[in-house]
């Protein structure tokens, strides 16, 4: 009957094959023309094929076990290999619908010679081969299901998916894999079979990302048991990718339950939230640290320390001091300079840190800040002008720790001895702004804000002679 008939035809079709100079200009398949749905082939999802196949990766070294479609017949040519036809039952599924059809005269398909009529790829390989450990089955169906981790891959990802079945570099005698855009990430990489065993250097299976276990996978063995998140890139990637295992938090490409959102994983894109500022580091309050973005949550860890104390000014003798003090500021996630470069992050001084001239610097070793005004850099006295931004415990902002009770400059009470009886007494000079003891800020608006604040209790004070029209002294004195 036909089918018989079409089978010796394909055996006699892959036989010349074969056969380099064997004539596969044979009559029957010269007189074969293949229908538009060939053009398409390379992006049809074998739908039924990838949910028989959904096990494939989960259970690496398994045969292909599920076929899709129910009705099969083997067909035995004496002396000869195996064929397996399966008939055509599908036909409600629209993938299979664009395929060529059997009844279609002259009748050669492309699951005539490999594959079945489910998809055309392996198995049967040309051979009559079903074994994923023979070369021409490999892991084609796990590749063109859609399982866990991958949307299907297309036949033209890894060939040249011929037109027709006489188109040229066809059936040569060797079955050429010719790399596509996904696998060579938009021609970025070169990625190589070795004609053998495994592939090297491929997009899909990490060739540009940093970790991962198992980035050569064995065609014909499917991978190694284990984690397969962490085959082709690191689960979390190193640092200084974030140590963190929450992916979805950064990466939305899950769905509610954490299965991969369909087409977001493996296709050429790295996904990364670009959503809310405290997605990645942060809380409710701001997105400064606490969390880091390794989640840190102490003060002791680098990437929080004394960020609060800053953003808050809970000690009360400054105003809160803004992000942009000490970083540039990204308007959106994505902006060039947040992500783009590996931790730790920069720390870039505003003018407050760099007022009058200040050196302002922070060291990522010592984690430390030298040389910050705010910090008193530019001024007189002060014990601490190098403070350790993982020490959290209020001793650094207080009063003494970065400028002298009072600097000993120009005529501070304790640098002048007819102002010496004010002692202490900052409020004569510097009204408003302290306590009448001068160990406590009245006014933090007005301190570490890069102005010398001077105003009198009696007189006026010009800032810029640096002269007192006081009523304490006859004439304009200065300072
Ligand atoms: C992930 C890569 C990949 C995809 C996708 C893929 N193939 Fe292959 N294919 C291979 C490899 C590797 C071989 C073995 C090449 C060799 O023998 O050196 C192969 C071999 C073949 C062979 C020769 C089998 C034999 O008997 O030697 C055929 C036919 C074939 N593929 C058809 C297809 C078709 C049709 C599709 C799409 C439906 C497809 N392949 C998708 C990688 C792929
Ligand atoms: C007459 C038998 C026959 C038919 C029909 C046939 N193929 Fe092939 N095909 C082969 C053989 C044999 C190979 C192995 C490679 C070789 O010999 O060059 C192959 C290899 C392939 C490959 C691997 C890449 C390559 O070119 O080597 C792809 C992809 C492929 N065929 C797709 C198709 C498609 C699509 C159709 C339908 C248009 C089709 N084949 C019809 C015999 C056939
Ligand atoms: C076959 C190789 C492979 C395996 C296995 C794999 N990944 Fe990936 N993964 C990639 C590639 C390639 C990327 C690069 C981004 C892209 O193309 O989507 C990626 C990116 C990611 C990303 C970043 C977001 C994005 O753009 O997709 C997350 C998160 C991720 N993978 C999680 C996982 C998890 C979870 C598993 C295990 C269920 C896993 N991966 C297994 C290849 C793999
Ligand atoms: C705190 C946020 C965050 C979390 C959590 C996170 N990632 Fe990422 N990931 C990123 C950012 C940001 C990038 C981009 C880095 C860049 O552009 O260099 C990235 C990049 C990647 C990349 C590409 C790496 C490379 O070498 O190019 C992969 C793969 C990835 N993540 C996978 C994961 C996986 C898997 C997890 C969970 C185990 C995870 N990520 C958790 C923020 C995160
Ligand atoms: C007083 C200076 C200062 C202010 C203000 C400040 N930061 Fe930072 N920030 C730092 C320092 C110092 C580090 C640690 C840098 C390092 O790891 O080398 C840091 C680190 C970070 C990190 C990386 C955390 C990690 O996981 O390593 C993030 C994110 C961050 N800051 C966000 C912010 C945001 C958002 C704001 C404003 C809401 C802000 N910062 C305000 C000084 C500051
Ligand atoms: C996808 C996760 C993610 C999102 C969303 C995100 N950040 Fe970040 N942010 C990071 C990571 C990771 C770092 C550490 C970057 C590094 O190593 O330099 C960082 C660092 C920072 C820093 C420290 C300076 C720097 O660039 O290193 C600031 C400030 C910052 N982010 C502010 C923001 C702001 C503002 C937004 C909202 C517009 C935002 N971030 C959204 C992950 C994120
Ligand atoms: C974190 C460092 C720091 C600490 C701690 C500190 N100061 Fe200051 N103080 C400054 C800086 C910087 C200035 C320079 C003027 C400016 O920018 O406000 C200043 C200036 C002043 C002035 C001059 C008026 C003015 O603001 O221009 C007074 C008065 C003063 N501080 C009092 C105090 C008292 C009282 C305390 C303890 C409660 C204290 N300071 C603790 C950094 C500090
Ligand atoms: C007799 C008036 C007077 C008294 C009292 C006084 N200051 Fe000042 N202070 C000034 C003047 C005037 C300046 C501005 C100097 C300038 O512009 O160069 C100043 C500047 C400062 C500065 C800026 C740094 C510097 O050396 O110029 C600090 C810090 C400061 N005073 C702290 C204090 C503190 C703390 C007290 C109380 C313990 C205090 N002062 C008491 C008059 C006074």
């Amino acid at each position: 009957m036909a089918l018989l008939a079409v089978c010796a035809l394909v055996l006699a079709g892959c036989t010349e094959a074969r056969n380099p100079g064997g004539g596969n200009q044979d009559a029957s398949l010269d007189a074969t023309p293949q229908d538009d749905g060939q053009d398409t082939l390379s992006e049809l999802p074998p739908k039924d094929v990838a949910e028989g196949m959904g096990e494939a990766l989960a259970e690496p070294g398994t045969e292909t076990g599920t076929e899709p479609v129910a009705e099969t017949e083997a067909v035995t040519e004496p002396g000869t290999e195996t064929l397996t036809e399966t008939a055509v039952e599908a036909a409600d599924d629209a993938v299979l619908a664009e395929l060529p059809d059997d009844s279609v005269a002259p009748p050669l398909t492309c699951h005539d010679c490999h594959g079945d009529a489910a998809s055309p790829a392996p198995p049967p390989d040309t051979q009559g081969n079903t074994s994923t450990s023979a070369k021409g089955v490999g892991f084609h169906r796990a590749h063109l299901a859609g399982v866990i981790t991958h949307a299907p891959t297309a036949c033209n990802q890894c060939h040249v998916v011929p037109a027709q079945v006489l188109a040229q570099g066809h059936m040569n005698g060797t079955a050429e894999v010719v790399f596509g855009s996904l696998a060579t990430h938009q021609g970025e990489l070169a990625p190589a079979w070795d004609g053998a065993t495994t592939c090297s250097n491929v997009y899909c299976h990490g060739a540009t990302l940093s970790g991962g276990s198992n980035k050569q996978p064995g065609w014909t063995t499917g991978f190694p048991q284990g984690n397969a998140c962490g085959y082709c890139h690191g689960y979390p990637p190193p640092a200084p990718h974030a140590q963190m295992d929450s992916c979805s938090s950064c990466h939305p490409v899950f769905d509610a339950q954490g299965a991969f959102l369909d087409g977001k994983h493996v296709n050429g894109t790295l996904d990364v939230a670009g959503g809310a500022c405290n997605t990645c580091h942060g809380s409710d309050d701001n997105p400064a640290p606490p969390l880091g973005t390794n989640q840190e949550e102490s003060t002791s860890a680098k990437a929080v320390g004394a960020h609060q104390s800053h953003l808050k000014a809970a000690h009360t003798i400054s105003s809160p001091i803004a992000c942009t003090e000490c970083h540039l500021v990204p308007q959106n996630a994505s902006d060039p300079g947040h992500l783009d470069t590996a931790l730790p992050a920069e720390v870039t001084f505003g003018t407050l840190a760099r007022t009058g001239g200040a050196q302002a610097q922070w060291s990522d070793g010592s984690v430390t800040c030298t040389s910050v005004y705010c910090h008193g850099a530019t001024l007189q006295g002060g014990s601490n002008k190098t403070p350790a931004w993982t020490t959290v415990n209020g001793t650094q902002a207080a009063c003494g720790t970065c400028h002298a009770l009072p600097p000993k400059t120009g005529r501070h009470p304790n640098n002048f001895g007819d102002h010496a009886w004010m002692g202490s007494n900052c409020t004569n000079c510097h009204d408003g702004m302290t306590n009448t003891t001068g160990n406590a800020v009245t006014n933090p608006a007005l301190h570490v804000n890069g102005v010398k604040d001077v105003k009198l209790k009696i007189g006026t004070w010009s800032g810029a002679s640096k002269t007192c029209n006081s009523n304490c002294h006859e004439e304009v004195v200065h300072w």
